[in-house]
């Protein structure tokens, strides 16, 4: 599996490098240790042209096991599928368009309300972890360490050990079983105890959790997406990296000066920085010859549930895929690995460096703490500091610890990135 990864790894940054290789001035601006990645990826863009075309075949993972903790049921990890890799057309039969009914939980992340909306994770919004490491991969086109890397973040923040269940939503006792009562409760991934862990302030159209009245960080904000609308519109409308540098610096201002608890630190803002990098590294269909559709306020706007009402307002409707004329929408030609996440977060942090830390007693109150982003900093480097947050401070539980360090095992990330 190690040798899977590092071989989709590989191809994966190539396939970025000839985007960012396309905007000269982008790659001046980048720190010279990316440049140096990107030039080095560059010399191999014919080899990976010539491989685009050719379909990879299923990954069949085995069960993750976890070792057992004495006391406890033994309990595996287990995907409800065989992963396809390559550019698919979805949706398809078994997975149509339904909007989420009254008693379904949905959060402040597309990603996973798109996966629900189309039933490649439990339509109610209370899902697991074997079904989440597929349906990552499955639906949305991530590569099995990016896929591992975010369930285990999941876990650290929401998943019930004895259950392996989550709420992408608010904190929802469907995530119990017989055994959970041996744990605390744990919250629904939005919900206010799991604030900066998966949930973190700045997001691009939710509101932060301490503007809210229920404290969760799953309210859509129209304010803050027409702020990131008229961003995209001097980049004549696309939410491409340049974007993506000037919102996050936008919602960095925004934060300490109206947030009064704004927390801005590194690791969990990365996650953020490389989040948002989805909108044109994932969110737009991919063409035949594997490169993406534009990621046009029109596309975005359709994935994240920005219904836009005419009069400068938005509206959240159901994350909807942005299919073409035929009615579909395609996948990724190349898995999506952690280690592009982390370059093109990179890359959006450089084109605005900002010193990391919180509002230490109301608003414009910042204080720099914490880890801080250096220019020379590495993708490996940074994959390691976030790899370090899982294993450090929450969960709480043994059997937390052991489910993320099966999954960072299973998906050979330490080894990838040699941590
Ligand atoms: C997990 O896998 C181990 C090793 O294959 C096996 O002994 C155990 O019974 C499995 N547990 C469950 C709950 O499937
Ligand atoms: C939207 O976000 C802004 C900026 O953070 C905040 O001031 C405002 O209260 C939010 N609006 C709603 C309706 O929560």
């Amino acid at each position: 599996m190690v040798r899977i990864s590092l071989s989709i790894l590989s191809l994966a940054l190539c396939g970025c490098v000839r985007r960012v290789a396309s905007f000269p001035s982008m790659l001046d601006s980048l720190p010279p240790s990316l440049r140096e990645i990107v030039d080095r990826e560059h010399q191999s863009i014919g080899r990976i042209e010539k491989r685009q075309g050719q379909v990879a075949p299923p990954l069949n993972i085995p069960p993750i096991i976890v070792p057992p903790i004495p006391g406890l049921p033994s309990i595996n990890i287990t995907l409800p599928g065989v992963v396809t890799t390559g550019r698919k057309a979805i949706p398809d039969s078994a997975h149509p368009f339904a909007a989420p009914g009254p008693t379904d939980q949905r959060g402040g992340c597309p990603g996973l309300n798109i996966m629900a909306n189309y039933g490649y994770i439990n339509r109610n919004g209370i899902t697991d972890v074997g079904e989440l490491l597929y349906a990552q991969q499955e639906m949305l086109g991530f590569a099995l360490d990016f896929a591992a890397f975010l369930v285990a973040l999941g876990v650290k923040s929401s998943v019930d050990p004895t259950t392996l269940k989550m709420s992408i939503g608010t904190t929802d006792s469907r995530t119990s079983g017989p055994l959970s009562g041996l744990f605390p409760q744990v919250p629904g991934l939005f919900s206010y105890p799991a604030h900066t862990k998966y949930e973190v302030d700045g997001s691009l159209a939710y509101t932060d959790e301490c503007f809210t009245s229920d404290h969760s960080g799953g309210h859509f904000n129209s304010t803050i997406w027409a702020i990131n609308v008229a961003i995209a519109q001097t980049y004549g409308g696309l939410m491409n990296i340049e974007f993506n540098g000037d919102a996050r610096y936008a919602a960095y201002q925004r934060c300490v000066s109206q947030n009064p608890t704004c927390t801005w630190q590194f690791e969990p803002q990365l996650i953020f920085y490389g989040g948002e990098t989805f909108t044109w590294t994932s969110i737009p269909s991919t063409k035949e010859d594997g490169t993406r559709e534009h990621a046009t306020i029109d596309v975005v706007s359709t994935f994240i549930g920005a219904h836009d009402n005419g009069d400068g307002t938005y509206s959240h409707v159901p994350e909807r895929l942005p299919v073409g004329s035929d009615g579909l929408w395609y996948r990724r030609s190349i898995p999506l690995t952690l280690g592009e996440v982390g370059e093109q977060g990179l890359a959006s942090i450089s084109r605005h460096p900002v010193q990391f830390g919180v509002n230490s007693n109301g608003v414009n109150t910042f204080l720099v703490s914490g880890t801080q982003f250096s220019p020379t900093m590495t993708v490996n480097a940074l994959v390691c500091l976030l790899v370090a947050t899982l294993n450090a401070q929450t969960p709480p539980t043994l059997p937390g610890q052991r489910i993320i360090d099966a999954l960072l095992n299973a998906a050979g990330i330490r080894t990838t990135y040699g941590c």
